[in-house]
């Protein structure tokens, strides 16, 4: 089930939601998106980009009107990636972007941990949920030892973005991928 723990910067947990508009709601008030989006026609984890862009037309088109995207891809990790500790890695880091970042999980999961006041919010998106992190909001994202999802990506620049590292240690206080999903 989809979740959204908010804590404070020590990393105590101030409220968890489980329903999924109590979690839009709280992800707006930081300006964050939050969507569930259902394929038009039935998908399979092989299917190729094509396939799963058109599944999900409707939906890329509104944000790309409401929001001015330029493109839009589609990446999967599975466990038997060469590359998954490397990628983990490079996400789990606070950084920021000055692109305005919008995942939607066709299949699989991850946490983004999302830090844009003296507050974090820690988000396990599964398959069906759409996440947007705005620009320049600190965050960062975990999928885990064992990473097997399939995200749409939409970008507001033709290169995508460039991760600028704040930093902060911060992410090294919060609980793991493993321990989050644990939890739910
Ligand atoms: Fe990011």
């Amino acid at each position: 089930m989809s979740r959204l723990t908010l804590c404070d910067e020590s990393g105590k947990v101030l409220e968890e939601i489980t329903d999924f508009e109590d979690i839009a709601r709280k992800l707006s008030e930081i300006g964050v998106l939050f969507e569930r989006w259902e394929p038009k026609v039935a998908l399979s984890r092989e299917d190729d980009e094509e396939r799963v862009m058109e599944a999900f037309k409707e939906d890329i088109d509104r944000l790309t009107q409401e929001f001015g995207f330029k493109s839009c891809d589609v990446v999967s990790l599975t466990p038997d990636s060469p590359k998954k500790e490397e990628l983990r890695q490079k996400f789990l880091e606070e950084h920021t972007h000055s692109d305005f970042e919008v995942r939607y999980f066709v299949y699989g999961d991850g946490v983004f941990y999302l830090h844009p006041n003296d507050k974090v919010y820690i988000v396990h998106c599964e398959g069906g949920d759409l996440i947007s992190v705005p620009p320049n909001t600190p965050h960062w994202f975990d999928m885990g030892s064992s990473p097997d999802f399939k995200c749409i990506r939409l970008f507001t620049t033709p290169e995508g973005w460039v991760a600028q590292y704040t930093g902060s240690d911060i992410a090294k206080r919060f609980p793991k991928y493993e321990e989050i999903v644990q939890i739910g």
